[in-house]
C-alpha cells in the first residue's frame, strides 16, 4: 500500500515545533515556507481540491513563532475570508460539487492553491475566484484583489461573485504589479493591479479560453496565457458524469504589454496566436526575451485532475481503490514531457529548443522549485522538478476509460515507481542530478530558497541566483509521519542534508508552496471590504442576508473567526 493512506485524512490541521531528527541546520537557511492547502475537514469529499483555503508556515529560524530555540515553528490558519466565514456560519446551505463549493450567497472563494508573495505581503490564489490578501504573521483574511464590480462574474450570484481567473497569477518584476486575468464565457482579460487602487482590465481581440485557465507568465515584454488541461463540462455541477477528456492540446496568446500600457482601460488589445501540445497546466516564462520569448511547459500529458476517486471505484491495476482515497484526483497516465519553446512574435513561427523526455525514469510531474527572485526568473540556471512517480492507486480505469487510445498502456510500468526530485539545467533541460524516495514517501510542493538572500540585487536574490545556489525544501508526506527535508540545489542526489520532523504530527494534502524571505505584519493598507458588495442580499432569505450582514460587521470590527490562529 505505498501511497500514504493518510494523505486525504480528515482531521483537522495541527501546530508543531518541529526537529531537526537528521543532519545539521545550515546557518544560511533563512526565511519562511508558506504553503497552500485545502483544509481536510471541508473538501466534502468529492475532490481534494475544494476544501477552504488555509495557509501552513515553516520558519526556517529556529525558534521563532514561538518555537523553542532549537525547533522549527511549522503554523497554520485558516483564511478566514467572507466566503469561509459564511461556510463556518451557514455550513447546512453550502454543496460541495466536482467545481468547487456552492451555496445561496454564490460560488466559494476557497483560496486554498498557491501563494504568492509581492514584497513582504501575501496573496493566496484559486482559480475560481480573485486572489486574497493575508497577513503573514498571523496567517488571517484582510481582504480580495479588487471591487466584485471590476470583475467580470461568470453568472450573477448574491453575495461571493463567480470569478474566473486564475491560481497562478505574476508580479512584474519591472512594473512592480500583479497581472492576472478575467475570462468571461471564454473571452479572455487581462487584468493589472498595482498593488491597491481599482484594476484595469482589458478584453483581448481573438484570444478564446476553451477550457480553463490555471497559469499565466511573463517575460519583460509580454504576457503569456495558454488555455489549460482542467475540462469544465456544465453537467458536472449537477453532479453529471463527465464526458469528454480534456484537450490535447492548446491555444497560447502573447500579449506586449507596451500594447496594454498604452491602451486605455477597457478597449481590446490584440495577440499573437499560438498552439502548444500536450496538454498544460504550468508554464514558465524566461524573463529575458531578448533574445526571443521563450517559455518553460510542464506538460500534463493524460493527467485528469477534474476527475476525482469515488466510491466503488477501481484502481489502474484492476484492484478495488480504498476508501482513504476518495476524493482523489488522477495522477498522470503518461510518462511525464517538458518543454522549451521559443516563440516569434513577429513570424509566427514556434521552435522547440529543448525537452525532456524519459519514460523510464520520469513519470507524473507535479510541481518544482525555482528562484522566483528578479535575478532568479531573468536568467535562471537550475530548476527542480519533483515527480510523483507511476501511481496505479491513483489513477482508476474511469480515467482510463475517458482518455481510452490516448494512452500508451505499453509506456505504464509494470510496477508501481517511487517520486523523485529532478534538479534540470537551463535552457536545455538536461538532468543533472536526481534523487529517489522510497516507495512509501509522497513528496509534495518543493521550494528553493538562495543561500543568502539579501545579497543580490533584489530581496528575494541570493548572490549567485539561477536556482543552483541555495536549497529545496521538501514537505513529505507518509503514514510514519510529516517530515521537511533539505537538499542542497546543487548537489540533490546527494540526498537530504536535514530532515525536520515531530512527533506524531501528519500533513494531508498539500498544494503549492512559496518561499518569503522574512515574515512581518501586513502594511496597513486601503482594502476591499465585503461590507460594500452586499448589493445582491435582497435575493436571498432574510436568515441568510442577515449572516452576510454579520459577516461583514465582524470583518470590519476584526473578529477572529477561529479562536489560535497561527502567531
Ligand atoms: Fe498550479
Amino acid at each position: 500500500m505505498p501511497l500514504p493512506r493518510t494523505l486525504l485524512d480528515r482531521a483537522e490541521p495541527t501546530d508543531a515545533d518541529l526537529s531537526v531528527v537528521q543532519g545539521a541546520w545550515p546557518a544560511d537557511l533563512t526565511g519562511e515556507i508558506v504553503i497552500s492547502a485545502p483544509h481536510p475537514e471541508t473538501f466534502g469529499g468529492l475532490h481534494a481540491f475544494f476544501g477552504d483555503g488555509i495557509t501552513y508556515r515553516l520558519s526556517l529560524q529556529p525558534g521563532s513563532h514561538g518555537a523553542d530555540a532549537e525547533r522549527f515553528a511549522w503554523r497554520w490558519g485558516w483564511i478566514d475570508s467572507p466566503s469561509a466565514r459564511l461556510r463556518k456560519k451557514r455550513p447546512d446551505v453550502f454543496e460541495s460539487t466536482m467545481l468547487g463549493v456552492n451555496s445561496p450567497f454564490g460560488l466559494s472563494n476557497s483560496a486554498n492553491t498557491a501563494p504568492l508573495p509581492w514584497g513582504d505581503r501575501l496573496f493566496m490564489t484559486w482559480d475560481v475566484g480573485r486572489p486574497v490578501e493575508i497577513d503573514p504573521v498571523t496567517l488571517g483574511f484582510l481582504g480580495e484583489v479588487g471591487h466584485r464590480s471590476e470583475w467580470k462574474e461568470f453568472l450573477p450570484h448574491p453575495v461571493l461573485p463567480f470569478i474566473t481567473s486564475t491560481a497562478h497569477p505574476v508580479i512584474d518584476p519591472d512594473r512592480d504589479c500583479l497581472w492576472t486575468v478575467n475570462t468571461h464565457w471564454g473571452q479572455l482579460h487581462v487584468v493589472r493591479w498595482d498593488g491597491d487602487g481599482r484594476l484595469q482590465s482589458w478584453p483581448i481581440e481573438g484570444a478564446t479560453i476553451p477550457q480553463s485557465l490555471h497559469t499565466i507568465t511573463v517575460t519583460r515584454d509580454w504576457i503569456v496565457v495558454a488555455d489549460c488541461a482542467f475540462k469544465v463540462e456544465p453537467q458536472m455541477l449537477n453532479g453529471g458524469e463527465r464526458t469528454e477528456p480534456n484537450n490535447p492540446s492548446e491555444p497560447l496568446y502573447l500579449i506586449r504589454k507596451a500594447d496594454l500600457d498604452r491602451t486605455p482601460v477597457g478597449d481590446a488589445v490584440s495577440c499573437k496566436t499560438f498552439t502548444v501540445a500536450p496538454e498544460v497546466m504550468h508554464y514558465y516564462g524566461v524573463y529575458d526575451d531578448s533574445d526571443g520569448v521563450r517559455v518553460v511547459f510542464e506538460h500534463t500529458e493524460n493527467s485528469e485532475l477534474g476527475l476525482a476517486q469515488r466510491a466503488g471505484d477501481v484502481d489502474a491495476l484492476g484492484r478495488p481503490c480504498d476508501p482513504a482515497f476518495v476524493g482523489l484526483y488522477g495522477f498522470p497516465m503518461s510518462p511525464s514531457r517538458m518543454s522549451m519553446i521559443e516563440f516569434d512574435p513577429e513570424t509566427g513561427r514556434q521552435t522547440e529548443q529543448a525537452s525532456l523526455y524519459e519514460p523510464g525514469r520520469y513519470f507524473a510531474q507535479q510541481l518544482s522549485a525555482l528562484d522566483w527572485s528578479t535575478e532568479g526568473v531573468t536568467a535562471p540556471t537550475v530548476r527542480h522538478m519533483l515527480y510523483h512517480g507511476w501511481r496505479p492507486e491513483a489513477v482508476t480505469q474511469r480515467h482510463l476509460a475517458l482518455y481510452g487510445d490516448r494512452v500508451d498502456r505499453t509506456l505504464l510500468p509494470t510496477e508501481e515507481t517511487p517520486a523523485v526530485l529532478a534538479s534540470l539545467s537551463m535552457p536545455d533541460l538536461r538532468p543533472l542530478s536526481d534523487y529517489t524516495w522510497p516507495l512509501d514517501d509522497l513528496p509534495s510542493s518543493p521550494i528553493f530558497v538562495p543561500r543568502d538572500p539579501g545579497a543580490g540585487a533584489s530581496r528575494y536574490a541570493g548572490s549567485k541566483p539561477g536556482g543552483h545556489d541555495g536549497y529545496v525544501v521538501v514537505p513529505v508526506m507518509s503514514d510514519a509521519g510529516f517530515r521537511v527535508e533539505v537538499f542542497d540545489a546543487d548537489d540533490v542526489g546527494r540526498g537530504p542534508r536535514v530532515t525536520l520532523a515531530a512527533p506524531n504530527h501528519r500533513v494531508a494534502f498539500i498544494l503549492h508552496s512559496a518561499w518569503m524571505p522574512r515574515a512581518v505584519s501586513a502594511p496597513d493598507l486601503e482594502r476591499t471590504r465585503f461590507a460594500t458588495e452586499l448589493d445582491g442580499l435582497e435575493a436571498l432569505p432574510d436568515d441568510l442576508a442577515a449572516a452576510a450582514r454579520e459577516v461583514a460587521r465582524e470583518l470590519d470590527d476584526g473578529v477572529a473567526m477561529h479562536a489560535g490562529v497561527a502567531q
